[in-house]
């Protein structure tokens, strides 16, 4: 039997990872990340279907996919969480159990960052632990398709 796929999805500026304001985000890249991803996966018989985009429309269209191809969607929108309506239509048509994932801790950050279109129709969210938050969405994804 295949490994279950999960879709793990970063939006907007998550590419600049290791550059980007390294106090909030860390020095590691995006690459690091993903490759980090697979092996969690991987070690879970998961499969990590890892992609980023700075185009919301690309996320739209990822995410409807998902409903024909993956498991399940771990997403950080970036500040598309804040924003984006299109993406919390997309997460319900997908029809897909979705957890939520910010490298930094949302609430103890500007307040406009506190409200998240996503977290409404998540399982789950988890901020503010850096790539680990990868790690144990990856976990519990695993748990919730055993
Ligand atoms: C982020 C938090 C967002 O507010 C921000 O716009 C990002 C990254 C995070 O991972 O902490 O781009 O999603």
């Amino acid at each position: 039997m295949s490994s279950p796929r999960i879709l793990v999805l970063n939006g907007p500026n998550l590419n600049m990872l290791g550059k980007r304001e390294p106090e909030v985000y860390g020095h590691e890249t995006l690459a690091d990340l993903d490759a980090r991803c697979q092996a969690k996966a991987s070690e879970l018989g998961l499969e990590a279907d890892c992609r980023q985009s700075n185009h919301e429309g690309d996320l739209v269209t990822w995410i409807q996919d998902a409903r024909e191809n993956h498991e399940g969607i771990i997403l950080n929108a970036g500040a598309y969480t804040h924003t984006s309506v299109a993406l919390h239509d997309a997460l319900l048509a997908a029809q897909v159990p979705v957890i939520e994932v910010h490298l930094s801790n949302i609430f103890a950050r500007e307040e406009y960052r506190h409200h998240s279109f996503i977290s409404p129709i998540a399982v789950g969210v988890i901020c503010g632990l850096g790539f680990q938050g990868y790690d144990l969405a990856l976990e519990a994804m695993a748990a919730r398709l055993a």
